[in-house]
């Protein structure tokens, strides 16, 4: 017997993205008030000089539906156009249920696929990759990717290792598909060797050996970068925007240091949205996208490579172009 299979796409762009950031502002002088840190510290190791809690009653879910909302309209769609929704995400309070299927419902997209993906910070390369390939199997026509995550319900709040670098955002961007191809193939991995260096404690909030991943990240992720580059088939020079996870201003500029040793451009635009968002996991690599797009800094058009790397450990990279 022969069966039917979903007829293939040959290309897949993104199409829009979307962002939301909570309105609260925290400074590191705040934190200095309720913590033995300071403003000079959190500035020099890790970039930060304010970041965006949520509110005590806001959820991962509402936070995703805002972003979602946003990233359909730019793409001009409606939400009967989307056929998947995938919320990245590590900081859903447990695992059932899980987010998609609410916020799914709760834009308006009726009865269609939503699944959550837990990648840890890389979730949102993960959730492209997947999408990608949702749209080019001809499982979906259009996928919205969500990365989401409240942070601060994960982070001991007098923790000053980690209470001064995470924080709650989120962004989303809508894949589907194209006439060239605007998003290359995915390069992606996990080193579950190393899982005890990122964890949620017996009392669910996160410890991080920082200094071991602050190496694991300095060294490993720049040639995630570079072969995610080789498979798309272009070479570093033709990166215009670097859009490493959000983790530390110092891994940003290691990698950005690493990709140009290796012919990537001084003039390609390297993300720094840690400087205002903090380190929002899977949600950081999208926020920095829009802000970027935002403020004129990117256009349409540009070759972006992203790169997401965190707990598991995972990692996973991509080039893409810019809606
Ligand atoms: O997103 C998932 C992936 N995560 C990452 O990529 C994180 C990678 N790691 C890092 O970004 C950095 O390791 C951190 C930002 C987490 C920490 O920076 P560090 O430069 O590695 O600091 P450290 O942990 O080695 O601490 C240095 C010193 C210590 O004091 P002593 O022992 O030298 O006296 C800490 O107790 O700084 C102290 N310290 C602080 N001081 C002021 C640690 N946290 C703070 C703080 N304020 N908030």
């Amino acid at each position: 017997m022969k069966l039917n299979q979903t007829p293939r796409v040959d290309a897949t762009r993104i199409l829009g993205f979307g962002s939301y950031r909570p309105e609260r502002v925290v400074t590191n002088d705040d934190l200095s008030a309720i913590m033995d840190t300071n403003d000079e510290w959190i500035r020099t190791r890790v970039g930060i000089v304010e970041r965006r809690f949520a509110d005590k009653d806001q959820t991962v879910p509402d936070l995703a539906v805002i972003a979602g909302n946003r990233a359909l309209a730019d793409a001009g769609l409606k939400p009967s156009d989307i056929d998947t929704v995938i919320v990245a995400t590590c900081t859903m309070p447990c695992g059932i249920p899980n987010a998609a299927a609410q916020v799914s419902s709760r834009i308006g997209i009726e009865n269609k696929g939503a699944f959550d993906l837990n990648a840890a910070c890389a979730g949102f390369c993960y959730s492209i990759g997947t999408a990608s390939d949702l749209v080019r199997a001809g499982t979906a026509r259009h996928v919205l990717v969500i990365g989401a995550e409240k942070l601060t319900d994960s982070v001991d709040p007098y923790d000053r290792a980690n209470a001064i670098i995470f924080a709650d955002g989120s962004a989303a961007a809508v894949i589907g598909p194209a006439e060239e191809p605007g998003i290359g193939p995915v390069v992606w991995g996990s080193a579950g060797e190393l899982v005890d260096l990122i964890y949620m404690r017996e009392d669910r909030y996160l410890f991080q050996e920082g200094q071991s991943v602050f190496r694991w990240a300095t060294t490993a992720i720049a040639p995630i970068g570079l072969q995610a580059i080789e498979a798309a088939g272009i070479t570093p020079a033709d990166i215009d925007v670097l859009v490493p996870h959000q983790a530390n201003l110092r891994i940003v500029e290691a990698i950005a240091k690493k990709l140009r040793a290796k012919g990537a451009r001084q003039d390609m635009v390297v993300a720094e949205d840690i400087v205002t968002s903090g380190n929002t996991s899977s949600a950081s690599i999208p926020l920095a996208i829009d802000r970027m797009r935002a403020d004129g800094k990117i256009r349409s058009g540009d070759t972006m490579l992203l790169v997401g790397f965190g707990a598991g450990l995972s990692y996973a990279g991509q080039v893409v172009i810019c809606p």
